[in-house]
């Protein structure tokens, strides 16, 4: 199966801007190159600040040019979402029994379960209110198939103090849990607008710095510098043996220099 991963959008109302550019025009140029090299993907998964600040509009926006693609969606919330915001503008997007943005889908590789770890007002993230619970039962339906995660916060330390105020609160307990169970075979997730992917006592996972603006990561601040870098998304290849994720870049860096013929099998590269 190929997957595409997108996130952190950021969209601001029409006319609006975020730090000098428009958000909406990097979305724009995203589904040109998604529609142009990876209209054969499955999926699209944009795991979540699909807005800057949770505006109707920028969800109406958002609704507006994700028609150009030309790949089938799944959206999750962020911390810079309006889960009552999304919902209307986005009715057909479904829900668990308690009103979060968190549902299932069975894809041709297995499981896909995408979370809701939106806190309203919040910036860290958190799977409380019955939300781990349904995620557990999701994952026990299904003990012997391969499960992959969607999520909009981290699930797992990355390494950067930064983002400690912002993990999941109670990410220790899920990931607990998500071992022992045994069938997650990849956690994909957004929010920290960097290039990270690594593993958590053998669960793997990846995230891309994203859509919108992205963060120098430092190892040692706390403060982040914010710059306006390439937009990029992740190309997920996904079947029984494993997991790869690629990483694009949307830029002229992507023209092509020279083409290159090469053996199909034995070659040096
Ligand atoms: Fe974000």
């Amino acid at each position: 199966m190929k997957l595409i991963h997108l996130t952190d959008l950021h969209l601001v109302p029409p006319g609006a801007m975020l730090f000098g550019f428009d958000p909406a025009d990097r979305l724009r140029e995203t589904i040109n190159r998604i529609n142009r090299d990876h209209a054969d993907a499955e999926l699209c998964v944009v795991t979540g600040d699909l807005t800057d600040e949770g505006d109707a509009a920028a969800y109406d926006l958002l609704r507006d040019v994700l028609q150009e693609l030309r790949v089938p969606t799944r959206l999750l919330l962020g911390n810079h979402d309006h889960r009552g915001h999304f919902i209307k503008a986005f009715p057909d997007e479904p829900c668990d029994e308690n009103g979060f943005v968190q549902s299932v889908h069975e894809s041709s590789a297995g499981r896909l379960i995408f979370l809701d770890t939106l806190v309203e007002g919040f910036g860290h993230g958190s799977l409380t209110d019955g939300r781990l619970e349904w995620l557990l039962a999701r994952l026990d339906e299904v003990q012997d198939s391969p499960v992959y995660l969607f999520a909009h916060h981290q699930l797992q330390p990355i390494g950067l103090p930064h983002f400690e105020p912002w993990n999941t609160e109670n990410w220790h307990q899920i990931m607990q849990a998500i071992v022992a169970v045994g069938n997650v075979r990849h956690i994909f997730h957004g929010h920290v607008h960097v290039d990270v992917g690594g593993s958590w006592r053998g669960i793997p996972f990846s995230a891309s710095r994203g859509v919108a603006h992205q963060i120098i990561p430092h190892f040692t601040r706390r403060d982040a510098d914010f710059v306006e870098d390439a937009p990029a998304f992740d190309v997920a290849l996904i079947d029984d043996d494993g997991v790869l994720v690629h990483r694009f870049e949307v830029s002229d860096r992507n023209v092509v220099a020279v083409s290159e013929a090469g053996p199909l099998l034995g070659g040096t590269q």
